[in-house]
């Protein structure tokens, strides 16, 4: 198996915590996301629904979870519709999930074929008063397409016009801002595969290089260790590509005398990992690039002490960015009588560090939880301070991943080099083996 099983309590867990977040006659209805095409035939690789993924572990399209707590017939308090697999599917992709295998992964007793659900919804619908229906609500999400719950919100609304309807997003993010410790060992398994990439590339930049060539490299240490690949899409920027913020094109040399700025992360079992490193592509920093590395270095620890409980995230980052404007005097960047004049919103810190420094981490890499939440104990957040300097061609970013722990947060990426010897020990052992 390229994955160890998911323990099925882990859904079964995530279930119940649900039915405690809902309105008495209440029915929750979750379609799997659809598979999206791209041209002529070709459809783009299937990405569960992660609603779905969390209440089921069920990694099917076509797929849709009904829950009704309070059902008259107790068979019918949970019901999951699968994909109806047989002979030509099985030739032409595969083993598809039968009746005895989803309800295995998900724990789920009553199992039907999905060709059945509008039959099931008509007999359902009339017994309940309130439809908790999925829309994707993240802050920075901007979708064009209609997705597959989408549609069912109008479907369903058409032919129930008169049923009140809810929003499942707020309860879900509810639940995932805190990681069950299931979640928490996935999401330490990505680590640890990420860390075994990151520890294959310090033996193999060297001038000369093409960032493609490295994502290659990376790629093959993910995958060979389980992980179906990438987090996300990988930025392997050298030189003043690391001042682009979402380079992804990796598609230059790495020149002697650059950094190169690394976020890339691998994926395991739906959960997911989220990596930056910037190391001098010689093997060596420049006193400046070590000036700007070490300070990025100090931010990163200042608001590791900082992402602690109580505290909430616009207070954290308004912190962040006092802690890191020291730094930016320090390198020079800016006056110390320029960072005493300048206005609330910061703006000569923003020119060097635009974007924020944490976000919620699981099955999404971006992961949801709701607006504002304070920190707590059991949340897994980035920690991803940068300064960048496009003047110079130089942008340096680190980021590691931490739980929050009652005592202080647990580095889940602490193994993974990050002082500057280290990591020109590392490269030099490997030029010079
Ligand atoms: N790799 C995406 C991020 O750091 O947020
Ligand atoms: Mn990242
Ligand atoms: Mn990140």
């Amino acid at each position: 198996m390229r994955y160890e099983p998911i323990p099925t309590e882990l859904f079964l867990r995530n279930r119940q915590r649900l039915l405690g977040l809902l309105k008495p006659n209440s029915m929750v209805i979750l379609h799997a996301n659809d598979i999206y095409p791209t041209n002529a035939d070709g459809t783009m690789a299937f990405k569960q629904n992660s609603d779905l993924f969390y209440l089921t572990g069920v990694d099917q399209e076509e797929t849709v979870l009904v829950l009704m707590p309070d059902a008259g017939d107790p068979k019918e308090r949970e019901i999951l519709f699968v994909r109806e697999t047989n002979e030509h599917v099985a030739i032409w992709e595969g083993e598809k999930l039968t009746k005895e295998a989803a309800k295995a992964v998900s724990g789920i007793e009553r199992i039907e074929w999905s060709a059945s659900f509008e039959s099931f919804l008509h007999r359902l619908a009339p017994q309940v008063d309130h439809i908790y229906l999925a829309t994707n609500e993240h802050l920075r999400a901007s979708v064009v397409v209609e997705t597959r719950n989408a549609r069912f919100i109008k479907d369903c609304q058409s032919r129930y016009p008169l049923h009140r309807y809810e929003r499942l997003a707020p309860l879900m993010h509810r639940l995932r801002i805190t990681k069950d410790p299931v979640e928490i060992s996935m999401i330490q398994k990505a680590c640890d595969i990420t860390e075994a990439g990151f520890r294959r590339l310090l033996g193999f930049i060297k001038p000369g290089v093409g960032e493609w060539e490295v994502e290659a490299e990376l790629l093959h240490e993910f995958v060979r260790r389980g992980s179906r690949g990438f987090a996300y899409t990988p930025i392997v920027g050298s030189g003043k590509n690391a001042c682009v913020l979402h380079y992804v094109e990796n598609d230059k040399i790495c020149q002697d005398g650059d950094m190169l700025l690394l976020d890339v992360a691998a994926e395991y079992a739906g959960w997911n990992s989220d990596l930056t490193r910037t190391v001098p592509v010689n093997g060596r920093f420049t006193a400046r690039q070590r000036d700007v590395y070490d300070s990025v270095l100090r931010v990163f620890r200042g608001a590791n002490d900082i992402l602690r409980p109580g505290n909430t995230p616009m207070e954290y980052q308004k912190q962040v960015v006092e802690i890191m404007e020291r730094e930016l005097v320090h390198l020079g960047l800016i006056s110390a009588k320029d960072a005493k004049e300048q206005g609330p919103d910061k703006a000569l810190v923003k020119k060097y560090f635009m974007h924020g420094t944490s976000h919620h981490l699981g099955l999404d890499v971006h992961d949801v939880a709701p607006p504002h939440e304070p920190f707590a104990e059991g949340m897994v957040f980035t920690i991803e301070p940068g300064i960048y300097i496009r003047e110079e061609g130089l942008g340096v970013r680190l980021e590691n991943d931490v739980l929050i722990g009652k005592d202080s947060n647990i580095d889940l990426m602490g193994n993974i080099p990050i002082e500057a010897e280290e990591i020109e020990a590392l490269m030099q052992q490997k030029v010079s083996a």
